[in-house]
């Protein structure tokens, strides 16, 4: 897979001028920021060489090239999730095409139903810690391509300065900023009110079906990660609905209106 990635950047290089600086992943529904970058040049991944395709409504499949406040931005805009078939080395593919491209910051983010009781549809939750619960992780049997250390740290693995960074960020903009531990699960199910019970003990305060797993390989390459959920819903038995994809994109359209904000400011000052 180490020449399949290798492949892939030398393709994206070819086609873009600047490399890039900072790599956004783009949830369900967080397209926003996408139609904020100048002088973009779009990559469906169809058209490169190599690349998974993933399969879900409401994702565009490509990565976005452009400026974004001075700095060179390349987003994601639909990510390979678990549930789609993908084994998990496939899903973090990009992580890796991310780091040859020279990227040290990985801003990624999601949309998730709240299992805290202070969490809400419409939040955002600043990402402090994640619990991987898909029974899968993306580095057995050695990693895509090797950086030196098979033994990941993972004490911190979403970056402090960063994580304080935007915290001032959100107080200064008067943004209601949460804070918690992202779970993923695989899907596509939403999860049973047990699992959410079960979930809730050990420690999450929001679920999702992604993130986790790609964060353990930016680990693994060094790059910084930051992380920010949009809570779309209340987890499973503990809102009046039942969960729908429909009902995570709306309020993934209508709620990540600070949430670009918060993520330009923090551009800004990085
Ligand atoms: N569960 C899993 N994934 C999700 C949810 C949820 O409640 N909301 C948005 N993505």
């Amino acid at each position: 897979m180490e020449k399949i990635v290798k492949n892939i950047v030398n393709q994206i290089k070819s086609k873009i001028d600047k490399a890039p600086d900072i790599a956004i992943i783009l949830g369900s529904g967080l397209s926003d920021i996408a139609n904020e970058m100048s002088d973009k040049v779009v990559l469906p991944y169809d058209e490169l060489n190599g690349m998974p395709k993933s399969k879900v409504h409401g994702h565009k499949n490509q990565f976005i090239i452009g400026n974004f406040e001075g700095k060179t931005i390349i987003a994601m805009q639909g990510r390979f999730h678990l549930y789609d078939g993908f084994s998990a080395k496939e899903a973090v593919l990009p992580i890796y095409i991310f780091k040859e491209l020279g990227i040290k910051t990985l801003i990624v983010t999601n949309a998730s139903g709240a299992i805290a009781k202070d969490l809400n549809a419409g939040d955002i939750m600043l990402i402090t810690d994640h619990i991987n619960h898909t029974g899968q992780n993306p580095l057995i049997g050695g990693p895509i391509i090797d950086y030196g250390s098979q033994f990941i740290d993972m004490t911190e693995p979403y970056d402090i300065e960063y994580r304080n960074k935007m915290l001032d960020i959100a107080k200064n903009l008067n943004i209601d900023l949460k804070q918690g531990i992202y779970i993923q699960f695989i899907g596509p199910f939403y999860e049973t009110k047990a699992d959410i019970k079960m979930a809730s003990i050990l420690g999450a305060d929001s679920v999702g079906m992604s993130t986790a797993i790609e964060v353990e390989c930016a680990r693994q390459c060094n790059l910084k990660v930051l992380g920010l959920s949009l809570i779309t819903n209340k987890a499973a038995g503990l809102g009046e609905n039942k969960l729908s994809h429909t009902e995570v994109l709306e309020c993934g359209k209508t709620a990540s209106k600070n949430l670009v904000i918060l993520i330009r400011e923090f551009i800004k000052n990085i």
